[in-house]
Formats: C-alpha cells, structure tokens, sequence
C-alpha cells in the first residue's frame, strides 16, 4: 500500500507484520538513546485540522525518533484562514516534496481526498466519524501485549459509537484478528445498522459487559453532536459510565481501555481510570509512537530501496 488511509483494505498478515514491527520499536523507545537512522533525509509533515495531544505528539516524536526531518504545520495559523482549499493546501506541500504527509480533518473523507492530489505516503490520523487506523493498531498491541493474543478474545466497545472513528477502525481490525466484539451503548448512539458489521450489538451495560476480556471506553463526542441528541452527563454517567459496580460484569482480570482523551465522571470514573492493574490507558499511549514508528517504516520502505 502506498498510504494508510484505514484498517479497511488491510489483510490480517499486514496487520500482524506492523504489529511485530511495532513490537520491536517499544524497547528502543525506552531506552536514553532512541535514535534510529531510518528515515533519514526524507521529510515527514503533520497536518492537524482538529485538536489532537496524543496522534500529532506521537507522529512527530516517531519520525524524528526514525531520523526523519518533522514539521508540524499550523493550521490555525495557515492560509487556510485565508480561504484556500483543502487540494490547493494538499498541492502546496507536495510542491515542497515531502515523504510523508500525517492529516487529521474533521470531514471522514477528506484524507483520502488529499491523498490523490500529492505524490508521498499519506497516513490518516482520523477522519471525522470514518476511519483512525494507527489508534486501532496501537490497541491491539496494547492488547496482545497485555493478553497474549487476539484471537478469541471478547472486546466490549462502549460508550458514543455513533460518531467514533476508533470504534469504527477497532471493529474492522479487532474481526479481521478473529476476536468477538461487542458495542454497548444507548440506541440514540449506535449507527444505523451497526450489526451488520459483523458485532454484538447491547444498550444494558450489565450484560454487555458480561465476561468480557477487554472493556474499551469511549468519549462523548459533543462537538460532533449538533444539537441533535446530547445527554444529560449525570444520567450517562449513571447508566453507562464505567465505575467498579458495573465492571463486575466482565471478567476478574479484563482491561480496562481508553484511546482518550477522556473525560472523568462522565464514561469513565476516575478511579477506575487510573487503576495499576488493570487500566491499560497510559500503554496505550506509549504503543502509539512504536505503532507510527512501524508505519512510517513500511511506508518509506521503497524509499530506502528495500523489498517492499
Ligand atoms: N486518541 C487520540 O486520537 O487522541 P488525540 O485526539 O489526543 O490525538
């Protein structure tokens, strides 16, 4: 593949191959010296068109930590402001010869739209409600470091599935890998037709939770809302916020997930959040940079003259 527009397309063998990739990246991320040669001389750009802590700091931290040249564009300071489209802006920085583009956009879409207007490797890092493929790879690294594997797993997926791309990409990534999955939530948050994906469909925490492997919380997504359904944050809590009560459902040492950012008290309680043993959260960020180191080197791997 030339980009990484979204787990959808992806074969099991080349999510396993990134995630044996990634795998080998978490220890030199954790030693003093963490510099690798790998990119070097190529160019990497991160293009944000939404707020975002953990993507853009992890994507800039692996190309740099891969030897690449990072620039972090500043849309809010671009002239973009001044009018200019998404395909001007896409051709603009292609005439600047970059290798890697890094696009986060409010619209689902509008990354794959990009990609056919610039020569370099374009890596989604979420489209609207679409697709936020590394986030789905870095859970499941979290996931098979954690637990040994994938397959035959049950991953329960909570909370707004209706406007959430990771839940979208974990779908697609978490069957391809042979687990069995689960989405709870009120009914005014589920897509339409969301069963035909392939999951389990719940709207009772309780037996949605029931002994599940892994429970995966997920924000409310207010901005991308509209007026249309907001629920009262108290009685969202009540019902579908992840407190101890409600994990005794799932099984004694089932992990408790999050891509963040989250908010406390609303789909998760803090305590449980910060549980050692069994939240996973913070593990999840720090497979984030291996997982965009692993895709950053398959995606520049032509580049450097090897097999692809
Ligand atoms: N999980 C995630 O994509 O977080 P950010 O929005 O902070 O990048």
């Amino acid at each position: 593949h030339k980009h990484l527009l979204g787990i959808e397309g992806l074969q099991p063998f080349e999510i396993r191959d990134l995630l044996d990739r990634a795998d080998g990246f978490v220890d030199l991320n954790r030693r003093a010296d963490k510099k690798l040669q790998l990119l070097k001389g190529l160019t990497q750009i991160n293009l944000f068109f939404e707020s975002s802590t953990r993507t853009q700091t992890s994507f800039e931290l692996a190309g740099k930590r891969l030897g690449a040249d990072v620039v972090n564009m500043s849309v809010a300071s671009s002239s973009m402001k001044k009018g200019e489209t998404l395909i001007d802006t896409a051709m603009t920085l292609n005439a600047m010869h970059p290798d890697v583009l890094v696009v986060r956009h409010q619209d689902s879409g509008a990354v794959a739209l990009l990609a056919r207007h610039v020569r370099c490797a374009v890596i989604n890092a979420g489209d609207g409600a679409h697709e936020h493929p590394t986030q789905a790879l870095l859970d499941a690294l979290t996931i098979r470091r954690r637990k040994g594997r994938i397959e035959g797993l049950t991953v329960a997926i909570c909370g707004d599935i209706l406007h959430s791309r990771v839940a979208r990409s974990n779908i697609l990534l978490l069957l391809a890998m042979g687990a069995r999955v689960r989405v709870v939530a009120p009914t005014t948050l589920l897509p339409a037709g969301i069963a035909s994906f392939g999951v389990d469909v719940f709207t009772d925490m309780q037996r949605g939770l029931e002994d599940a492997d892994i429970v995966m919380m997920l924000r409310l997504q207010m901005e991308r809302m509209q007026g249309s359904f907001v629920p009262s944050l108290s009685e969202y809590f009540h019902f579908y916020g992840l407190t101890y009560d409600k994990l005794r459902a799932a099984k004694p040492d089932a992990l408790i997930m999050h891509p963040g950012p989250m908010n406390r008290g609303v789909e998760i309680d803090g305590v449980v959040a910060d549980d050692i043993d069994r939240s996973a959260i913070l593990d999840q960020v720090e497979m984030g940079v291996a997982v965009r180191m692993a895709v950053l080197d398959v995606l520049t791997r032509h580049l450097r003259g090897e097999a692809a």
